[in-house]
């Protein structure tokens, strides 16, 4: 086991996405967040999903009016402003999100670089480099509207969570379209660095069978770890806690540390030259997206 992971060149920012409701958005960026910060790295979390489940996984406040992503957005708050040092660990802060975020969606639309706000407040200031963040993780609503836009011109790779369950691939060719149209129009270095498997239920045929299949499709941007269902981490977050702190012996806590090595220490990931350009062949986006029009 390592106990302090590489220190990437320059700060490695992830949108952790999948417009499919329940697959372990959340409990991945928390977890991930709390064990890059656990093994020495300074981790933030920007939440942005109105419902706060992550402000609420890492013991920030997140009642309405408080600074939050919200205001970053809209340009009432800076990101020093907004952000809040998480309870889990002194390396690990967070940008909340408020209620009020629900209504972003719509406000947005009328602003100003609409699609770049995020980008604009975390990349136009020295935020990130005076405080010599190692990894920033946004966590996304369950949609494709413009708040995950906005995260996702804001970094250079997408994280995506793919439950291990029935219909696990379903609306994945339609973010396969959304990734490679902001790649197009919105941000070029936009690209897949990693696909984790989650809730993974060992004692079922099913699991195995939608893991082989993610991984044909998808080859070696696929993490080798795989987190498996656990009643320990969906326990975790009641405790405003990840699993990792909550019971860090857990089989879930075990996957979560090692699934942090092997994201940080492979470094942003480099498809191979028979991928396409977000990480994924030309072939598989296509019949993917097929999929998804069915
Ligand atoms: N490995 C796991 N084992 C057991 N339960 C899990 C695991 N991962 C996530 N869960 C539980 O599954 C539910 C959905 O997880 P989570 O909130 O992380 O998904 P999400 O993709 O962020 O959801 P949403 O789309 O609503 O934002 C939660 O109740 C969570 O505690
Ligand atoms: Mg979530």
């Amino acid at each position: 086991m390592v106990d302090q992971l590489p220190k990437p060149e320059a700060p490695r920012l992830i949108t952790v996405a999948n417009q499919k409701g329940g697959v372990g958005k959340t409990t991945s960026s928390v977890n991930l967040a709390s064990g890059l910060a656990m093994l020495g790295s300074k981790v933030l979390v920007i939440d942005l999903d109105p419902q706060g489940n992550a402000s609420t996984a890492l013991g920030v406040e997140h009642r309405a009016g408080t600074t939050s992503s919200y205001e970053l957005l809209i340009g009432e708050a800076s990101a020093e402003e907004a952000i809040q040092q998480s309870t889990a660990h002194e390396n690990l802060f967070c940008i909340p999100a408020t209620i009020d975020l629900a209504g972003a969606e719509i406000e947005l639309v009328s602003l100003v670089r609409r699609e770049y706000r995020l980008h604009d407040a975390l990349r136009n200031s020295s935020f990130l480099e005076k405080n010599d963040f190692d990894y920033v993780l946004i966590d996304c609503p369950p949609s494709l509207g413009l708040l995950t836009i906005n995260a996702m011109t804001a970094v250079d790779e997408v994280l995506i969570p793919i439950q291990c369950e029935y219909y696990a691939l379903e609306g994945v060719g339609q973010l396969l379209n959304n990734i490679s149209m902001i790649r197009q129009h919105l941000n070029p270095n936009l690209h897949i660095s990693a696909i984790l498997l989650t809730m993974y239920d060992a004692r079922t045929k099913l699991s195995e069978q939608v893991a082989t299949e993610v991984r044909e499709h998808f080859g070696d941007v696929v993490l080798g770890n795989i987190i498996p269902r656990s009643i320990k981490v969906s326990e975790a977050p009641g405790f405003g806690q990840s699993v990792l702190n909550y019971d860090p012996t857990s089989r879930g806590a075990a996957a979560y540390f090692d699934a942090v090595i092997e994201f940080a220490t492979r470094g942003d990931y480099q498809p191979v030259e028979a991928t396409g350009p977000i990480g994924v062949s030309p072939e598989t986006a296509k019949r993917l997206a097929a999929e998804a029009e069915r």
